[in-house]
């Protein structure tokens, strides 16, 4: 069931196939100095094996530095199960997956991700002690998006206090890449604070949802990262950060949930050469691993401590934006160097 793939980047990583459920998938172990590594698990259809398990390689590495910059005693680890969510995945499938999980003992967490519902963490419970973001339980912490959705608003009163020199979100505009789970409670909050809204999904539904409930203007999911807007808020994809996009971006400051939303690092540099403040996404995005490890480390009292870490978080970020000002370092690269410190100087 798991089959070990040779790495020089990863720590471990596994081929996880189940002939008789169908299961075909990757579990990547990036690092585990800090802590078991703990990511969640996506479904999704990939083009091919190697597209999935380039996904998991770079999904885990970014686990490793989420959790550092968290300040959670974790490391990174993804798992990725290749199919349709919505056609393919079944008890049987969730459950050949909840085994490969337990058969590495407890230096894989495991949690939801992109296509997976606490509902099949469930599922997967029933074959491993090691799965968090369960909705009922002694430590159960549910859907981290609204503490996800927090995280990413602190983070982007920083940025603006930084770009625009003050935190007020009122009266900036902000294009919302992404109404999903995330994206609609960050509409909520940011529409709360006074920010007019521009958003775009892919799915009609939940973009009509989001103009009735907020007020928001809608954008072609083509054309959102180029709308004139003062913030630009990433949550949906990743990549979205790119040689073609970044000429075009109109905003001054990007802040958002998605996951690895540079194309590569040299990114970074494009878009500071453009005098756009881009916030490291994983600084901006912690908010869900800290609920989700509040499951699996087991804090009694979860609220206080989620509430501290999430101030904790927001107050790395503000110390990561000062430090590049003053250092003329650009945020993304600086926040990577810091966690790279952290993880050398926890391994000694
Ligand atoms: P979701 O699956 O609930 O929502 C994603 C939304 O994006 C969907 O409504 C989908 O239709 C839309 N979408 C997909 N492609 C699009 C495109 N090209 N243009 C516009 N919209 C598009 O996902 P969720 O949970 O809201 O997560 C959003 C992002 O944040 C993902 O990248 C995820 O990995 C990341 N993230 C989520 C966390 C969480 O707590 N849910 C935690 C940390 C990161």
């Amino acid at each position: 069931m798991l089959n070990k793939i040779a790495s020089t980047t990863h720590e471990a990583v596994y081929q996880v196939s189940d002939a008789e459920s169908g299961l075909e998938g990757f579990i990547a172990l990036h690092s585990t100095r800090l802590g078991p590594a703990a990511g969640g698990l996506r479904m999704r259809e990939y083009a091919s094996a190697q597209a999935a398990l380039e996904d998991v390689l770079n999904l885990s590495r970014g686990m490793t530095y989420k959790n550092a910059a968290a300040g959670l005693p974790l490391g990174g680890g993804k798992a990725v199960i290749i199919g349709n969510p919505h056609s393919d995945k079944t008890p049987r499938l969730l459950r050949a997956m909840g085994r490969a999980v337990e058969a590495l003992e407890g230096r894989y967490w495991t949690a939801e991700d992109m296509g997976m519902s606490p509902e099949d963490m469930a599922e997967l419970a029933h074959e491993t002690r090691f799965v968090a973001g369960l909705d009922s339980g002694s430590h159960a912490s549910g859907d981290p998006s609204p503490v996800t959705a927090e995280g990413v608003f602190n983070a982007m009163k920083v940025g603006a206090e930084h770009r625009f020199g003050s935190a007020d979100l009122a009266g900036k505009r902000v294009a919302v890449q992404g109404l999903g789970h995330v994206g609609w409670h960050l509409c909520r909050m940011l529409h709360g604070a006074g920010a007019s809204l521009i958003v775009a999904d892919m799915d009609a539904a939940r973009v009509a949802g989001t103009v009735k409930e907020f007020g928001a203007s809608l954008a072609e999911p083509g054309d959102i990262h180029r709308v004139e807007a003062d913030i630009f808020a990433p949550c949906a994809i990743g990549g979205i950060l790119n040689a073609q996009s970044i000429p075009e971006l109109r905003a001054k400051l990007i802040c958002g949930a998605a996951n690895n939303q540079l194309s590569s690092a040299s990114d970074a540099d494009a878009i500071a050469a453009r005098e756009i403040l881009y916030l490291p996404d994983y600084v901006a995005n912690g908010g869900g691993i800290i609920n989700v490890a509040a499951e699996i480390l087991k804090i009694e009292d979860r609220d206080p401590w989620v509430a501290e870490k999430l101030e904790t978080l927001r107050q790395t970020m503000a110390r990561i934006l000062s430090k590049a000002r003053a250092e003329r370092a650009i945020p993304a690269h600086l926040a990577d160097r810091t966690v790279d410190e952290l993880i050398l100087r926890e391994a000694v």
